[in-house]
């Protein structure tokens, strides 16, 4: 079950960066292909993250295993959007003119705020198998606690570029917040609790009566 479900996970993860190849392949991709593929690159970044942050309260309401085993998945997918996304700047935007870097840096520094971002999203990834883990020890966990450092890069990358309309950053940042009020000792403590009473049927209730 949970291999057939990681695959599940895997092929969600990859479905989009199909879906958007094919529009751009069969030229339904508006008039800038390579804007298309960079803005949903990003957006699917963002949303992969969110879900990544997710699995950990998830796993505390339900206790059901599988959230936990597709972390590092969803973490290596989150990265991936991003180093594609990064690609895509790169490529369509720059035309891969070097020269025009510093240019466009100054003319957009929120480049600079998700560049911070991926840097940690990469760090993350690499020190993400059990070898780092071991090699790094109580600071692994003090490593990995920066991926909410992260996610406000990005919410804040994304925030400098549609400052005029916040409608669809809004419900982004109230999830990212929400995620992260979860984290908090007291709510997380509330929600395995909650977690260990939905999964323990109470006694004197239904078939335990007979
Ligand atoms: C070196 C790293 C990065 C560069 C150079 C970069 C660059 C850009 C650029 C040029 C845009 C389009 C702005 C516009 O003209 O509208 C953009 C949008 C965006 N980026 Fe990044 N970015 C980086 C990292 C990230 C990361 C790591 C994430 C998320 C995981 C991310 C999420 C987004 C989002 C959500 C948008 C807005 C998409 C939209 O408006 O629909 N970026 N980024």
């Amino acid at each position: 079950m949970i291999r057939v479900w990681r695959v599940a996970v895997f092929l969600a993860a990859l479905a989009p960066l199909l879906w958007w190849s094919w529009h751009v392949a069969m030229a339904a991709a508006g008039p800038e292909p390579g804007r298309y593929l960079l803005l949903n690159l990003g957006q699917g970044g963002l949303i992969l993250l969110l879900l990544t942050l997710s699995l950990t309260p998830l796993t505390r309401l339900t206790r059901w295993k599988g959230f936990s085993v597709i972390r590092r998945q969803l973490g290596l997918w989150t990265c991936s959007y991003g180093v594609l996304h990064l690609s895509c700047y790169l490529l369509f935007i720059l035309g891969l003119d070097w020269s025009a870097l510093g240019a466009d840096l100054s003319r957009r520094p929120y480049i600079i705020v998700g560049a911070l971002a991926l840097i940690i999203l990469i760090t993350l990834a690499i020190t993400s198998n059990r070898f780092a883990m071991k090699r790094l020890g109580r600071r692994w966990k003090s490593l990995h606690r920066f991926v909410y450092v992260a996610l406000a890069l990005v919410l804040l990358h994304f925030l400098w570029i549609v400052r005029a309309d916040l409608t669809q950053w809004s419900g982004y940042a109230l999830a990212g917040g929400a995620l992260m009020l979860l984290r908090l000792p007291p709510a997380a403590r509330a929600l395995s609790r909650l977690g260990r009473r939905i999964s323990t049927p109470r006694k004197g209730s239904g078939h335990l009566e007979s």
